[in-house]
């Protein structure tokens, strides 16, 4: 039997970094209150010559080097990203492949929010375990600070830039498997993360500009509570499907938003604090790069280790949802 494996994992975050203190002098806020209300320390920053195929390329070149592949090898790229390079074309999964040198690949982007990356990690799966695939980069990038307005305290705390990569690969192992891929949305509550303008609905006009609408509002407080119940319904269900409990997980990677609806789905999960992935403090809200990215910090510090098996969860605009149960099948 054919599975798909995750098979290496990498990251980049631009070099400029934005503290809490920092935003006490652009808006009415606190570093306290930023910290206390969300977990965030601190995020990322990309400078302005950078765009979101520019954190991609960074993370891809690391992803394929540790999966030991030629650029040839890589036959498909998905790029999960709210934040494309261009508006309409090319995609950002097209200008990723021209930049690390990879022709004829099959490339295109997906638009799930935060939850981008689980969504391409299930197309991925499918690529492969249908056969019509060999070797799918996935790749979770974002410039939020681009659809940030930094007048709106509500949300521009929040965010930060980076990008997340994995390649993802077929074995005959399904002890290196990815076990399941659970993505789900509901278009009733599009508008609690929302962009009003710039699309067709209102193509952007000055007026449009004039009134902020290319930036990312959020309707904070509903989005939090939905987040907490879905997200545990949803691992609940993953976990239920594939007869395994929280006991057989060694690390639970939630999308990183806020610090209290990790800690609120974390205790309702019963997951010990040692099995959860935080990096929310260092990096903020990096939408679809946050789970390839908080992969990446638990690989690198030495924790996650080889054939360990990762639960993911994520929750973003759309509103959309996920979870997926991975295992980390880097040689
Ligand atoms: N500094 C100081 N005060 C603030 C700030 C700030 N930066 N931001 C909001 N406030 C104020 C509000 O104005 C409000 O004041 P009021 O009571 O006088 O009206 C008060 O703080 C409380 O506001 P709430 O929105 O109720 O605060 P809450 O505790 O819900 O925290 C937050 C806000 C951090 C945004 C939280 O709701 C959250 O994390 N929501 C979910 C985010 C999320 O998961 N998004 C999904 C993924 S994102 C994606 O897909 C791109």
């Amino acid at each position: 039997m054919l599975y798909a494996s995750l098979k290496s994992i990498g990251a980049y975050v631009p070099n400029s970094i934005m503290s809490n203190k920092d935003f006490e002098k652009i808006v009415d806020t606190t570093e306290e209150w930023i910290e206390q209300r969300t977990g965030i320390k601190q995020r990322h920053i990309a400078s302005k010559d950078q765009a979101t195929s520019d954190l991609a390329y960074e993370a891809a070149k690391v992803a394929i080097q540790r999966a030991n592949l030629e650029l040839h090898d890589i036959d498909a790229i998905i790029c999960a990203t709210i934040t494309p390079d261009f508006f309409c074309m090319p995609s950002t999964a097209c200008v990723i492949a021209d930049k690390l040198g990879i022709k004829f690949a099959t490339a295109f982007d997906i638009s799930a929010a935060c939850s981008g990356f689980v969504y391409a990690l299930g197309i991925a799966k499918s690529f492969i375990e249908s056969g019509m695939k060999k070797n799918v980069l996935i790749v979770g990038a974002e410039k939020m600070s681009s659809i940030v307005d930094y007048s709106d305290r509500a949300t521009c705390v929040l965010f930060g830039d980076g990008a997340g990569a994995a390649i993802i690969s077929s074995t005959d192992d399904k002890a290196k498997a990815i076990l399941d891929v659970k993505t789900s949305s509901d278009g009733e509550y599009q508008d609690f993360l929302i962009t009003k303008g710039c699309g067709s609905r209102n193509p952007c006009t000055k007026e449009m500009l004039d009134q902020k609408k290319q930036f990312l509002k959020m309707k904070g407080n509903e989005t939090f509570k939905l987040a907490v119940n879905t997200l545990t319904k949803d691992v609940k269900e993953i976990l239920k499907t594939n007869s395994l409990s929280s006991e057989d997980i060694d690390f639970f990677i939630p999308h990183q938003a806020n610090l209290r609806i990790i800690d609120a789905v974390g205790k309702k999960l019963n997951f010990p604090n040692e099995k959860i992935v935080l990096t929310v403090s260092k990096y903020g809200n990096t939408s679809a790069a946050s789970i390839p990215m908080a992969i990446n910090d638990w690989y690198e510090s030495g924790k996650l280790q080889k054939n360990n098996l990762m639960l993911l969860d994520t929750f973003g605009g759309g509103l959309t949802w996920g979870s997926a149960l991975v295992h980390f099948a880097i040689d």
